[in-house]
């Protein structure tokens, strides 16, 4: 499974990237907005310090102009990859930019329905928003394994990029699932490698080694 990193905070992507665990990065409006930045010089910054992909989203919701939007962030740099809503003129542009050999990632998406069609479209990854499925009530992962064997069904090629994501427990069942790609909030990463019974083993093993007087160098 691949963990993409679900941020615009350029200081955060670098020191998380150096983990070694970041296949790639994706953005949203709203997390531009948060950096305080601009949206070219972000993404390509981005694109600098990341060789796996990058998704930078248009805000624009008419095709002609979705789709300008489009060709100017994906010549950003050749890891970009353009992310739409899940709209019909979204989807339109998605089949006009797969066709022209640029990477989609169709976004905000909440029914296997929509998802069907986004597969149809070319789209190289599909964000269905789990997170926000379980705060109306529903069962986001329900969703995930609805769009996997449908996928399946038809050998789509397009990738199921889990979204939204609130907790390790959407991480583990996405990856029992099958899911191809989590993408991860900063703070979700982090609590993947935390947990307290690894802290106080390890503050006791640390509180014997030094009892014992040795050192291994
Ligand atoms: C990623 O592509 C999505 O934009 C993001 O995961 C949405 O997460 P949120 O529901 O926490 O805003």
């Amino acid at each position: 499974m691949k963990i993409f990193l679900d941020s615009a905070d350029i200081a955060e992507i670098k020191s998380l990237f150096d983990t070694g665990f970041i296949d790639g990065v994706t953005t949203n409006p709203s997390l531009i907005a948060k950096s305080g930045r601009n949206i070219l010089d972000t993404i390509a910054e981005i694109c600098g310090v990341i060789d796996g992909p990058v998704s930078a989203e248009v805000t624009a919701t008419d095709f002609d102009t979705m789709l300008k939007e489009g060709r100017k962030l994906a010549a950003i740099a050749s890891n970009v990859t353009v992310k739409v809503p899940l709209t019909r003129d979204g989807l339109m542009v998605c089949r006009a930019l797969s066709n022209a050999g640029t990477d989609v990632n169709v976004t905000l998406c909440f029914t296997a329905g929509q998802a069907v069609l986004a597969a149809k479209a070319g789209a190289k990854f599909i964000s269905p928003f789990v997170g926000r499925l379980d705060d109306i009530g529903q069962d986001g992962m329900f969703l995930i394994e609805e769009i996997c064997r449908i996928y399946a069904n038809y050998a789509f090629s397009t990738e199921v990029l889990v979204a939204s994501v609130r907790s390790t427990s959407h991480v583990v069942n996405a990856a029992l699932i099958g899911a191809d790609v989590v993408t991860l909030p900063p703070k979700i990463l982090k609590a993947l490698y935390t947990h307290p019974l690894t802290e106080t083993g390890l503050d006791a093993f640390l509180k014997d080694w030094r009892d014992t007087g040795q050192s291994i160098l």
